[in-house]
């Protein structure tokens, strides 16, 4: 690949221009703004909010990805980096870990984490500004691909699924890990719950209540783990098997080329 560096526009709409719809952020430059916005504190909140637990989640799903040692992989909407670095362990320095995602600022923060910390590995992963609607690769390019809590944030979930299939090797496995659309109607009330008397209190505390209140609407119009099994056969891939995490409250879609 002769430049890995697609650059999309990046929008300058500032925050006082910026309007929520109660929750909703709708399109996509909308959600480019909204992570660029939250990217400086996001790595912390997460822990707070997640209690930690997040990264537990993580780990397993860069080991339902099947990355092994010197294997060529995709973290997809990679954010700050976590499943990048988490992925870079498993492939090693022989390996190569790209992390893509569209937003500038999470990119940025993904980057100076990895200048911090002088493992051999880290140096092997290459951060990318593009749309996961429209990535950047050849056909049949990568042996794993992640994606942590991107795929119920990108407008359209289809294609997105459908561009990694594109890019994945044949055999070769992805693993979504994302909040679970719950069919139980006690564990959503308790999802819900959550967001509205933990993460909303915590995140405002950050002055990103709006930000966060985007959560409920986003998980009520994700997919749920048999729709995500559903979607992922539909598409071609050869296998789909969903797994629900903390009791349901976080789920993972592992699909197989
Ligand atoms: C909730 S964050 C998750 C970050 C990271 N994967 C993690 O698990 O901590 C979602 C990320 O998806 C990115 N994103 C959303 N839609 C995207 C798209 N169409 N193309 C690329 N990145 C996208 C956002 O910029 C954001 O960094």
């Amino acid at each position: 690949m002769a430049s890995l560096q697609l650059c999309l526009p990046f929008s300058s709409t500032s925050r006082s221009q910026f309007r929520f719809s109660y929750g909703r952020v709708r399109c996509s430059s909308e959600r480019q703004e909204l992570f660029s916005r939250i990217a400086p504190v996001y790595d912390n909140l997460n822990d707070l909010l997640s209690f930690g637990q997040h990264r537990i989640w993580k780990r397993m799903a860069v080991s339902w990805s099947g990355a092994k040692t010197g294997d060529n992989v995709l973290d997809v909407c990679c954010g700050s980096g976590d499943l990048s670095f988490l992925l870079s362990e498993q492939v090693g320095s022989q390996g190569k870990v790209i992390g893509l995602d569209f937003s500038k600022n999470q990119l940025s923060m993904a980057s100076s984490r990895q200048d911090l910390v002088s493992k051999a590995c880290y140096e092997k992963i290459e951060w990318v500004e593009g749309d996961a609607l429209d990535l950047p690769f050849s056909d049949c390019f990568f042996d794993a691909i992640t994606m942590g809590y991107g795929l119920r944030n990108v407008v359209d979930k289809r294609k997105a699924l459908e561009e990694s299939f594109r890019v994945l090797k044949p055999g070769s496995r992805i693993s979504v890990l994302d909040f679970n659309k719950s069919t139980q109607p006690f564990t959503t009330a308790i999802q819900e719950w959550m967001i509205d008397n933990v993460v909303v209190p915590v995140a405002s505390g950050y002055g990103l209540a709006e930000e966060y209140q985007y959560l409920k609407s986003s998980i009520r119009e994700f997919l749920t783990g048999k729709d995500l099994e559903k979607l992922a056969l539909e598409i071609g891939f050869s296998r789909a098997k969903h797994y629900e995490l903390s009791g349901g409250l976080m789920g993972n879609l592992v699909a197989t080329r």
